[in-house]
């Protein structure tokens, strides 16, 4: 029904993917392929469009009021799509999950205080704890034949009486990693005996892959509801990222108070019409797009991780539960962290995440995104498999 095949140029429209490949990466060539940020090259559902052309036909853009319905929205694609009950006066909306992020930051935190991330981890976290001066704390994950896992053990010797707040990053970027209830659940009981607050960024808790399944933070550990924020988001699932629109959703008052202090004293309680419409078009209107996309994603990642592994012996990729963001450790082709890179960017002239990007744990990686159109997915591959061909002799 819906053509993920089809290939939007968006080349020239202000795309951060594709206009900023050169400036990013260095790579000029005119034919390079972007598989770094993480948004689609597929348009949104239908309804999007209709929303939003309805907005325009209108013609008139004024200040946007009553964020209920967009609440609303939210809380019945919860309760749809995993189960989770919440009640929308939890919800405050904020302009991207990374500024809700800082917001938290400012309300639970102090500058010099604390904040655990689980590297390898989404790059933007390290950058507002530094941007808002509190310091990291990387509990390294572990890599278990093939499937990170948390070392909570670990993590309890480096916890100081600075460390404040918890980053999860639920299923985890990079590396696609679906939490089990109980990881959830040890890890709540670890932030509740050492009085940490966890912030549980769920932003890719749609993209899951048909072996697996999404277990919100919430309803794994209800029993820390009090020191917990939930972020979630329609810009991944949807391909919105251009509509920066996010929830933090806490149920503990007090909490949620200081946080709405912080959102008010940026003034950011007054939020951009075009993406409260897109987002909440998408809750709305979504759900059978978001369906046949995740087939798409699934054949789409088999195809990266049978090719790659082919094309670089000795190259693995992490089995995604979810997520498009294939997390490729080349460690073991015998090449040089230096050598695949400018392999990846001269030769194929494909701008992967380098892994260290991600912190500790990420050298010698690379993070593809796969949410591309197959006839691009394509060319990549035939320019990866190009790229290494010297190493299968
Ligand atoms: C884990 C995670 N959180 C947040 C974001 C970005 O969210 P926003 O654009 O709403 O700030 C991303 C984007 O890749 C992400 O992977």
């Amino acid at each position: 029904m819906f053509d993920f095949d089809r290939i939007i140029e968006r080349r020239g429209t202000h795309s951060s993917k594709w206009d900023n490949i050169a400036k990013l990466s260095g790579i000029t060539a005119p034919d390079a392929i972007p598989m770094w940020v993480a948004d689609m090259d597929f348009a949104a559902p239908p309804g999007v469009a209709e929303a939003l052309t309805a907005e325009v036909n209108r013609g008139v853009h004024g200040y946007y009021a009553d964020t209920g319905t967009w609440a609303e929205a939210l809380a019945q694609w919860l309760k749809r799509r995993h189960g989770l009950a919440i009640d929308t006066a939890w919800v405050t909306p904020v302009p991207g999950i990374v500024a809700g992020l800082g917001m938290v930051l400012q309300a639970l935190s102090e500058p010099g205080d604390e904040i655990v991330l689980f590297p390898p981890a989404y790059h933007a976290f390290r950058k507002i704890i530094l941007a808002n001066d509190r310091r990291i704390l990387d509990a390294q994950l572990v890599n278990q034949q093939g499937r990170y896992a948390m070392d909570l053990e670990a993590l309890g010797k480096l916890i100081t009486p600075r460390t404040r707040i918890v980053f999860l990053c639920s299923p985890h970027n990079p590396g696609g990693t679906v939490w089990s209830p109980d990881e959830l659940t040890a890890l709540a009981r670890f932030c509740a005996e050492r009085n940490l607050y966890l912030a549980s960024d769920e932003i890719h808790c749609d993209l899951i892959f048909s072996h697996a399944k999404h277990t919100p933070t919430l309803t794994a550990a209800p029993e820390i509801a009090d020191r917990l924020v939930s972020c979630f988001a329609a810009t991944k699932t949807f391909n919105l990222a251009g509509a920066h629109m996010g929830a933090l959703v806490t149920s503990n008052a007090a909490l949620r108070a200081k946080i709405n202090a912080r959102v008010a004293a940026a003034n950011l309680t007054s939020l951009p019409s075009f993406g409260m419409i897109a987002t909440e078009a998408a809750w709305r209107t979504g759900e059978e797009w978001l369906n046949q996309l995740l087939v798409y994603l699934e054949k789409n990642r088999d195809l990266f991780d049978a090719a790659i592994e082919k094309a670089a012996p000795g190259a693995r990729s992490m089995r995604l539960d979810a997520t498009y963001l294939a997390w490729v450790d080349f460690s073991g082709t015998g090449l040089s962290a230096d050598d695949v890179a400018a392999r990846v960017a001269q030769r194929a002239r494909i701008f992967a995440s380098p892994g260290q990007q991600f912190g500790p744990g990420g050298d010698g990686w690379l993070r593809f995104n796969l949410a591309t159109p197959r006839p691009i997915l394509n060319e990549a591959l035939a320019r990866l498999d190009a790229a290494f061909a010297d190493l299968r002799g």
